[in-house]
């Protein structure tokens, strides 16, 4: 592979220890999948940021690049953390939790890390163009940054993004080169989807054929940024997805000659929406939403939903800690709190310790969520629009 004078000499160790390593990281990769160059990225998301999934390895890890010196140098962002910020102390997480994922964030903040803490930096500014070169690494917001916006990342894991944040550049292959981004799964959609549970049910059942495939669609007639951020979402859950094109919605249309075509009708997604809550129903203990986190629009709609009830159970909505922001100033978080809901920044339902925190019974509206919190967090889910699945 080909380094220009200044990766070289990171790879040298003539511009410290951290930066040496990171480049052995790109530079290795970059070997393993027959890269020929590095290219500049214009932002990095890492992941890999809360307590809950990292522990104190990574922790140790993450301390040892600070005595480093690591330095990112483009600006660069966290995936959502294992608690909010500001509301831990109210949100019961456990206080030796809280204690370890404030280390954590301390030590990407010391490497000039922005402290925003969501899968969806696209809905608060991040929002690179198409064709522009990214290395982003949770798998929704990787599929949305390919597929939506028509950028270009690799589904990179929390190391290499971080060594990428920290080099400027990423080994130029996977999804940065036109050849890997056509798509050979052509996806037919009769059913009519529009609902959010609707578009994750889909997403789940081509997850679980595409075999890491990029996938075409033909014949969804309308879909939000929404609607795609939870299609998305729920199909790199289902089958590491990281690059759909949806007929005359997305900016890229790359369908190979010859691709395998498969049929998504009215008993699809019937048999998918009650496969993702595996047929439970009954009263969750939890209501969770915002899996991606929450647009403002998905916020408003909850609130409206909630205004002047009181909820049996609890609720979170997850979003990004700017759009909270936007939450608090349109009225929305206080509808939801007079409603005994939560608005809940920085964090999510799958990276907080939910299940340490006692509960066993959570509904969700998002297909990547229903995996996860039956697989990862020890949740009977319960799977459904909003208006189904909130508590009286
Ligand atoms: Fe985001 Fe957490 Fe879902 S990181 S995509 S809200 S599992």
């Amino acid at each position: 592979m080909e380094l220009l004078q200044e990766q070289q000499k990171m790879l040298d160790r003539e511009m410290g220890e951290a930066a040496c390593q990171s480049m052995e990281i790109l530079f290795a990769l970059g070997r393993i999948y027959g890269a020929k160059n590095m290219i500049p990225i214009t932002s990095a998301q890492i992941a890999g940021v809360s307590y809950k999934t990292i522990g104190d390895a990574g922790l140790e890890y993450l301390e040892d690049l600070v005595k480093g010196k690591a330095r990112v140098k483009i600006p660069s962002f966290l995936n959502p953390a294992g608690m909010d910020r500001e509301q831990w102390r109210e949100l019961r997480i456990p206080v030796q939790f809280a204690k370890k994922q404030i280390e954590i964030l301390d030590a990407f903040s010391a490497m000039g890390i922005g402290m925003s803490c969501t899968c969806t930096p696209y809905l608060v500014g991040i929002r690179p163009k198409l064709g522009e070169h990214v290395a982003w690494a949770e798998s929704s917001a990787i599929s949305f940054a390919n597929s939506v916006l028509g950028a270009r990342t690799n589904r990179e894991g929390g190391p290499s993004a971080l060594a990428a944040a920290i080099c400027g550049v990423t080994p130029n292959y996977g999804y940065h080169l036109d050849e890997n981004r056509v798509c050979s799964l052509l996806v037919k959609v009769e059913a009519e989807v529009k609902r959010t549970a609707d578009f994750g049910a889909l997403g789940a059942f081509v997850g679980e054929r595409a075999k890491g495939r990029n996938v075409a669609f033909r014949g969804v007639k309308k879909a939000s940024e929404d609607k795609l951020k939870s299609l998305g979402a729920s199909m790199a859950a289902s089958g590491s997805v990281a690059l759909y094109n949806m007929e005359g919605i997305t900016p890229e249309w790359n369908l190979q000659r010859g691709a395998e075509e498969i049929l998504f009708g009215e008993k699809e997604l019937r048999e998918y929406r009650e496969k993702l809550g595996e047929g439970a129903s009954g009263k969750p203990q939890m209501v969770a939403i915002g899996c991606p986190h929450a647009s403002l629009d998905e916020i408003s709609e909850v609130a409206a939903r909630v205004k002047g009830k009181t909820l049996d159970c609890e609720l979170w909505v997850c979003t990004a800690r700017k759009t909270k922001e936007k939450a608090d100033a349109a009225g929305f978080t206080r509808i939801i709190e007079s409603a005994g809901g939560h608005v809940v920044a920085d964090t999510c339902m799958v990276v907080c310790p939910i299940d340490e925190m006692g509960f066993s019974v959570t509904a969700c509206n998002s297909g990547k969520a229903a995996k996860y919190l039956a697989n990862s967090c020890r949740q009977k889910v319960i799977y459904g629009d909003i208006e189904d699945i909130l508590c009286k």
